[in-house]
């Protein structure tokens, strides 16, 4: 290997882009997988990280997360969440746009880049917000993942549930759309039938699976109107999910969170408010659906809605209580460990969790552990559980629906970059990421 190979990843159980593993070394070389191989010789000045017994995945992207930075850094902010990020092995996020003051234009977009390029430890992109009225910036502002419309359920100015509003947003340009997809008038309709019920399991009977259902087909309308390239965030129902096995035009994608397959209604007594997100969660029988249909290649990937609010916060009570749950440091621990348990397999994980997103986003150079292809990694144990504890967590809201659980697959190391980021428990706060390019989105 030439003498410039900056770090050598040796003996570890490798996950190659065909769903095999290969035991053996990964060279790294100004940020790049340079070498695959059974043994790969590196000259002294090499880091070399001895990963025997241990597997190692390209990094995980979460392509929906919401960081509150600018503006709700009591919840979290871009470094304290790229921290969070970096120990649960996601090397890469593509944030949401509902930060104060909102994500709609060029001067935002270009604030919260450089905000990352100065706190964050792992690579970051943006999604633009659509407003009722910023279309040319929708079609203008540079660089970005895409366009964010939430259909419901309320975000303030970026709240854009009407056909008529939609219809010229899916009618200009080619960027894609992702949309949150609940009707945002049925369930205002449904809050004050309810109105006066503390109980945090009503949230789910508010926004129930018809809110749902109505939103994603009016999306489907008008990407299908258009052939609008579509990505349909967080589905939680099984009624959406086989609405698109029947029907899913080529240029439409869906994702999951790990919260609508492994939580359910059944979680509102246990944790109560904690267990309150958008959309909600859902019964035994949708977590059921949902997890087929990711089988079947009916959805597409997963991502976590990363969604902080504080303890404080949440205790407010329902429906003062704010909607929202963490996600970065347990999602890639959750599925691994589905997959230990015989659920799927640890390539289906890796695909749900890297390079399906990398693909629908068109993130070049990413997703896979291939030679030419970035050096975002992660070295996982299979064969340690450990729970999930509140004091260990990094996110800033410092709690996590999924505390108790007992999970393998944990991040041993994340590598972004080429460089170790963190590892066995400790953080290299010097680390930076990097802006990710996106391939005819921007
Ligand atoms: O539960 C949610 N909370 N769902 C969303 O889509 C937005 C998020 C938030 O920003 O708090």
């Amino acid at each position: 290997m030439s003498s410039r190979t900056e770090l050598l990843i040796s003996h570890s159980r490798i996950l190659l882009p065909d769903g095999n593993f290969m035991v053996g070394d990964v060279a790294v070389q100004q940020g790049k997988i340079v070498g695959i191989a059974p043994e790969i010789s590196a000259p002294e000045t090499t880091t070399v990280i001895d990963a025997t017994g241990l597997t190692l995945l390209p990094g995980v992207i979460d392509p929906q997360v919401h960081f509150r930075e600018p503006g709700l850094e009591h919840k979290e902010d871009l470094f304290t969440a790229s921290c969070a990020c970096a120990k649960g092995g996601v090397t890469s996020f593509l944030e949401m746009p509902n930060t104060r003051p909102l994500t709609t234009n060029q001067a935002a977009m270009d604030d919260k880049l450089q905000r990352a390029a100065q706190k964050c430890l792992v690579n970051y992109g943006f999604f633009i917000g659509a407003t009722a009225t910023n279309l040319a910036e929708l079609l203008s502002v540079q660089p970005t993942c895409g366009i964010k419309i939430f259909m419901g359920s309320s975000h303030g100015a970026l709240l854009v549930s009407q056909e008529e509003v939609l219809d010229p947003i899916f009618a200009s340009g080619d960027r894609l759309i992702a949309v949150h997809a609940e009707d945002q008038a049925r369930i205002e309709q449904r809050r004050k039938q309810f109105a006066g019920n503390t109980d945090p399991a009503v949230h789910s009977q508010i926004q129930d699976e018809q809110a749902a259902l109505n939103a994603t087909k009016l999306a489907l309308k008008l990407s299908k109107k258009y052939q609008r390239r579509l990505h349909i965030l967080h589905l939680s129902t099984g009624i959406e999910a086989e609405l698109l096995r029947e029907d899913k035009p080529s240029w439409v994608t869906a994702e999951v969170t790990p919260q609508h397959l492994l939580l359910n209604t059944s979680a509102y007594e246990k944790i109560g408010t904690l267990a309150q997100m958008n959309p909600p969660l859902r019964s035994p029988e949708n977590n059921q659906i949902l997890w087929q249909a990711l089988l079947d290649g009916v959805i597409d990937f997963i991502a976590t809605d990363h969604a902080p609010h504080t303890l404080e916060e949440k205790a407010k009570g329902y429906p003062q209580s704010p909607s929202g749950m963490p996600g970065v440091e347990t999602s890639l621990a959750l599925m691994l460990t589905q997959a230990v348990e015989g659920r799927c397999t640890i390539a289906q994980v890796s695909r749900w969790m890297s390079g399906a997103a990398a693909k629908a986003y068109n993130i070049p150079n990413k997703g896979a552990i291939a030679l030419g292809y970035d050096g975002d990694l992660v070295l996982v144990d299979l064969d340690n559980y450990r729970l999930v504890r509140r004091e260990e967590l990094l996110t800033k809201c410092g709690w996590s629906p999924f505390e108790g659980w007992n999970l393998t697959g944990w991040p041993v190391t994340t590598i972004v970059g080429g460089e170790i980021v963190y590892d066995r428990g400790k953080l290299n706060t010097q680390v930076r990421g990097k802006a990710l390019t996106f391939f005819d989105n921007s």
